[in-house]
């Protein structure tokens, strides 16, 4: 465990700005046996003006978090396999991998989602994953893996026995290492002059539009904005080139960066710059006002559930996020007013949410168990899940989300 009172880029006196309490793990599925030495830490935020980074101010460490039994796999949804495909067209097609010869090195490369799709093509790569469990899956399907956190060392290792890389891409993992220095200048090492670093990762300026607060859990020790990622990679002498927003993960922005003044610069790194400074990214207040909107949104959530129960109505939730850990323990929802989970993940099946201990269940136990109201627990698969779950609304089932307000859905 870390605690910093510190920017952990820029060293500069951090602002608490949000208190979400004593959290578990956001993805520490448990058995009952296992409830009395559970882990707990103080969910803490902070930000530096100096830096315009949002970040932790305590992480337990990375090894508590992502080991041989870590329990997300990519490919459990099938919209995020069909972004995996397109993000690696889009690589393909802009021309940063040319031939067979190119060389790309994913960090945080799981189930072997994205890298597959290199692999396929005989192109050199190789998948930086120190989860054990998404390690097998990505190497049974051909991809080549180190099972090894990222930091300089390593970067040294690959550079001297693959050479430098023309891509180093990254999801939804560079927000979960703290030594964010040493990860830039990692990054800095092994790319080739005229390589590209390309990674996304939920976005700041969402998750304050639509007081996503769930976002915020032990893995992901900073949040993003492009302001912020500008102050990172600056330091290494790179730059931003190109910002692209996604929808996946509920909001996310996709960062490529380049060596300075070796590639052209996309208008739109301006563009959106100049929105988060309309938006106050850069400033503390707008952190402490959304503090204040996530208090309301955890007490409505809690309430409207408590409402329901009192007219007797069932309640389950749909999706054993890592983000849902966050909004139970913070707003107070447990079992006695969520009856269970479900979710297609077999590792997280039988077991207990963190914290709280809702039990989890198949999806299979929705259709024969269906509740009255269900939880959009995993909000950011909308679409996705009401495709699946059709059945469910046309008897009569209704949707509970909390984004961008506490509501039912129509
Ligand atoms: N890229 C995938 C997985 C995201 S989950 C996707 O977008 O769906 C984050 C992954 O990063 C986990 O599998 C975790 O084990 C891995 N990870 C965590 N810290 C890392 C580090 N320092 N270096 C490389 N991978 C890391
Ligand atoms: P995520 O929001 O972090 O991507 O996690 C989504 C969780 O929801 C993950 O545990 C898988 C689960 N899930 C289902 O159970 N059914 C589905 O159809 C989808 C898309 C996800």
């Amino acid at each position: 465990m870390t605690r910093t009172s510190a920017c952990r880029l820029s060293g500069s006196p951090l602002e608490v700005v949000l208190d979400l309490g004593q959290q578990p793990l956001g993805n520490g599925f448990l058995l009952p046996d296992e409830f009395s030495d559970e882990y707990f830490f103080s969910l803490q935020c902070g930000f530096s003006e100096a830096s315009r980074l949002f970040q932790l101010m305590e992480q337990p460490a990375p090894e508590r978090m992502f080991h041989q039994d870590y329990a997300f796999f990519s490919g459990t949804s099938r919209h995020m396999k069909q972004h995996f495909a397109d993000f690696a067209s889009d690589v393909i097609g802009k021309g940063f991998i040319t031939d067979d010869s190119s060389f790309i090195v994913e960090l945080g490369s799981n189930d072997g989602i994205f890298l597959s799709h290199f692999a396929q093509k005989g192109i050199p790569h190789l998948g930086v994953e120190p989860s054990g469990a998404v390690a097998d899956v990505a190497e049974s399907q051909g991809i080549t893996v180190t099972r090894e956190f990222f930091d300089t060392n390593l970067s040294r290792r690959i550079r001297d026995e693959h050479g430098q890389a023309d891509v180093i891409s990254a999801a939804n993992v560079m927000c979960h290492i703290p030594g964010i220095n040493e990860l830039a200048q990692g990054i800095s090492l092994l790319l080739k002059e005229d390589g590209v670093l390309i990674f996304e990762d939920p976005y700041l300026g969402d998750i304050i539009r639509l007081t996503s607060y769930d976002q915020i859990y032990d893995e992901h020790v900073f949040l993003f904005s492009a302001l912020s990622v500008q102050s990172i990679f600056s330091a290494v002498g790179m730059e931003l080139i190109d910002l692209q927003p996604q929808l996946t993960h509920g909001g996310s922005m996709r960062y490529t960066l380049a060596k300075s003044g070796r590639r052209a610069i996309s208008p739109t790194v301006q563009v959106i710059l100049d929105q988060e400074l309309a938006q106050g990214l850069d400033k503390t207040e707008t952190f402490i006002q959304f503090a204040l909107r996530v208090r309301e949104s955890g007490e409505r959530l809690r309430s409207k559930m408590q409402q329901l129960r009192s007219q007797r109505k069932t309640i389950a939730a749909y999706g054993a996020t890592s983000k849902s850990t966050t909004i139970y323990n913070y707003a107070g929802i447990g079992p006695d007013l969520i009856d269970y989970i479900c979710d297609n993940t077999p590792l997280k099946q039988g077991k207990f949410s963190p914290g709280v201990h809702i039990p989890i269940f198949a999806e299979e136990h929705f259709r024969s168990h269906p509740p009255e109201y269900a939880f959009l627990a995993a909000w950011n698969h909308e679409k996705e899940l009401r495709q699946h779950n059709k059945a469910f609304e046309d008897a009569g089932g209704r949707w509970i989300t909390h984004v961008p307000d506490v509501h039912i859905l129509d």
